[in-house]
């Protein structure tokens, strides 16, 4: 298996984690906890290290939803594998490891809205250039240049190199 070249470093996301979590935690009101919602399964490590850096309480859910098939196109129908709990009333987070179409997230948003949240944030680790959609992201790490596939980090390619500590690309064989 060749191994991806590195892109962003693990001390550049270590970093940039530590900025996404003081400014998460400076929009909710102080005292009140926070409600972290993961994206499975790509977004696990983002949202791992993610909390760890909050300086604030918070609580952890997981949704999984499905577009990707094998392969790097999305196939434009998204499914709520996975439902997260109720978040009537509480301030919720969603944590995304990347937005390239903005389909995967726009259908968790509205499944949370749904629910009356307080308040709805998004942050994202990585989104791409181009979307055609008009998701709100309140929070982004990093914006990619150009439309590459990545992985490490939590992100793979047909379940390869989620264990990477940086992210990186795979060259074109
Ligand atoms: P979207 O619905 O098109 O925004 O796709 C979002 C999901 O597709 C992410 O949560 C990832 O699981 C996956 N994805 C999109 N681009 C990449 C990539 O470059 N590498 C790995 N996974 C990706």
């Amino acid at each position: 298996m060749p191994t991806p070249t590195p892109l962003i470093s693990a001390e550049q996301i270590r970093t940039r984690v530590g900025e996404l979590a003081a400014a998460l935690a400076q929009r909710i009101p102080d005292g009140e906890p926070l409600h972290l919602v993961g994206v499975l399964k790509g977004g696990f490590m983002f949202l791992a290290d993610l909390v760890r850096a909050l300086p604030r309480p918070a609580t952890v859910d997981f949704a999984r939803l499905a577009s990707y098939g094998s392969g790097t196109t999305s196939s434009g129908a998204v499914q709520l594998v996975t439902a997260p709990h109720p978040v009537r009333g509480r301030h919720v987070v969603i944590v995304e490891d990347i937005v390239d179409t903005g389909l995967t997230l726009e259908r968790l948003r509205q499944h949370l809205l749904a629910d009356q949240p307080q308040s709805l944030t998004t942050v994202a680790l990585l989104s791409k250039p181009g979307r055609a959609s008009e998701v709100p992201i309140e929070l982004v790490g990093f914006t990619l240049e150009d439309d590459r596939f990545v992985v490490g980090y939590g992100l793979d390619l047909d379940q390869q190199h989620r264990q990477l500590p940086y992210i990186g690309v795979l060259d074109p064989s």
